[in-house]
């Protein structure tokens, strides 16, 4: 503090000693004004010193708080226009990212994004995650090394090679086991030189589990078709040899391989047929529906057409519609496929001798979760006293060429694919389909269809009483 204080009263106490020297001044006055003079001096180089260490402090606060406030100084005169320049160079420094982050308080812009981004520092810490990582890697993340939070040796060798210069950018693809699987694909960059607690690398994660299910559909689905198509083909061929050889002269044995043959032919024609209904289906999926449906006539021309085969198993059909169901909004040849396979289904899967019924109610409540909105629905219910469904069967069944008994199936001339057009159609419908089964007791297939778009004009008002279900 002394040299400071000496160096801005040298001028003075240099003229003072002149005047001295030259006796215009008492010797001891200048004495006298030189103490008076080094303690003013002195007092300024405090106040000085003072308002420096202050503005230290005020460039480091800025650095970090660009809204930080200008400190009050004691010689504002002097080192003001230093705080105005920090406080422009700690503005100009604020990147656009902050600038985002300062219009949407509370809300980081990164935790906006859908997918995981993790920042790491220079010893593999996790330094932040935004909000789709916490979700993955717990809310304690922050703070450890990666290695805890996300063992896995791929993605650990990708930030490896990035951490050692090993490569700028490095990808890797992983899968997390619990809860359930589910696949990434993670890009590492650096992005600073790594001091402690500063970020150093960023691992950004892109989910792939919803791909490589298609994938793996898509694969399981050419299989499966092939494997269906493959054996009436061979059955085809082997005919074909025996009538060519052995069968060539005997008019019996030819008979009894043509009617194989039909039946084969016939078993490949409707297998192709589902296939391209499916097809045509999920292509129309999200196409408005267009048609007003009478559900009692259309249920009615379904069972005219499958009276036959129940009665050639000593079934019956017995239809239930009363007349106030509305008529719905939806598509008519869709639709007839839905009963077609469920009175189908139940008629094949029912017991001999017993009836089949399909009952149509109109539903103000109790209708599935899965049409979450819709008030009223049409619920028609096709039931069997068959066999019934082990319950762990239940949720695959509308699954392509999910069969309880694929033997059984094949032989009763089943696809394996009915069901799964029924739900696709139910999808277009904004419907559902609920399966109710009790093994030796039988089934229940309930379709649902709202009635949300179905012309006004067709909907009754709610009857009262339990039925009212408008206040539930
Ligand atoms: N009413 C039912 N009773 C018992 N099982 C049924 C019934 N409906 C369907 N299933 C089971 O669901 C499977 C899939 O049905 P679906 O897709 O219509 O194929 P399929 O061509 O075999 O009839 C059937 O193979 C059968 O195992
Ligand atoms: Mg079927």
């Amino acid at each position: 503090m002394v040299r400071p204080a000496f160096l801005i009263a040298l001028p003075a106490l240099f003229a003072l000693a002149v005047l001295a020297a030259l006796h215009v001044l008492d010797a001891g006055y200048a004495f006298v004004a030189a103490v008076v003079v080094f303690a003013g001096a002195f007092v300024i180089a405090r106040l000085a010193l003072r308002d420096v260490a202050t503005l230290r402090g005020y460039a480091e606060a800025v650095a970090t708080a660009p809204e930080a406030r200008l400190p009050r100084l004691a010689l504002p005169g002097l080192l003001l226009p230093l705080a105005a320049a920090i406080r422009r160079i700690g503005r100009g420094a604020r990147s656009p990212l902050a600038e985002t982050q300062a219009a949407a308080p509370g809300r980081s812009v990164l935790d906006m994004l859908p997918d995981p981004l993790i920042l790491l520092d220079g010893e593999r810490r996790v330094v932040s995650a935004n909000a789709a990582a916490r979700e993955l890697l717990g809310p304690s993340a922050v703070g450890r090394d990666l290695a805890s939070v996300l063992r896995n040796p791929a993605l650990l060798e990708a930030v490896e090679e990035v951490m050692n210069d090993r490569a700028a950018i490095s990808e890797a693809e992983f899968a997390f086991h619990v809860p359930v699987e589910r696949n990434f694909n993670a890009r590492v960059a650096r992005l600073g030189e790594g001091n402690p607690g500063q970020p150093a690398l960023a691992v950004a994660l892109y989910e792939l589990t919803a791909i490589r299910r298609t994938e793996e559909m898509r694969t399981d689905f050419i299989a499966n078709a092939s494997h269906e198509l493959r054996t009436p083909v061979s059955v085809l061929l082997g005919c074909v040899q025996t009538l060519r050889g052995s069968a060539r002269d005997d008019p019996e044995a030819q008979a009894e391989f043509f009617g194989l043959m039909e039946g084969q032919a016939l078993r490949m024609s409707r297998l192709v047929d589902d296939l391209l209904a499916l097809s045509r289906i999920e292509l129309n999926e999200h196409t408005p529906l267009e048609d007003d449906v009478d559900l009692a006539k259309l249920i009615g021309q379904v069972t005219e057409t499958l009276a036959a085969r129940a009665r050639e198993m000593n079934m019956s059909i017995e239809v239930d519609i009363p007349a106030d169901i509305p008529v719905i909004r939806g598509d008519k040849d869709d639709l007839i496929k839905v009963f077609q396979n469920l009175i189908d289904n139940a008629v094949k899967y029912g017991a001999d001798g017993t009836p089949v019924t399909v009952r149509a109610r109109l539903m103000h409540k109790d209708i599935p979760p899965a049409m979450a909105g819709v008030r009223t629905a049409v619920a028609v219910a096709v039931e069997d006293r068959g066999e019934g469904i082990p319950p762990e069967h239940v949720p695959r069944l509308t699954e392509r060429f999910y069969r309880v008994d694929t033997a059984r199936s094949r032989q009763l001339g089943g696809t394996g694919l009915g069901l799964a057009i029924v739900k696709h159609v139910l999808n277009r419908h904004r419907g559902a389909l609920v399966i109710d089964s009790k093994v030796g007791r039988g089934s229940t297939f309930s379709v649902y269809l709202p009635l949300v778009a179905a012309t006004p004009r067709a909907l009754p008002a709610p009857s009262g009483g339990a039925e009212n279900g408008e206040a539930d």
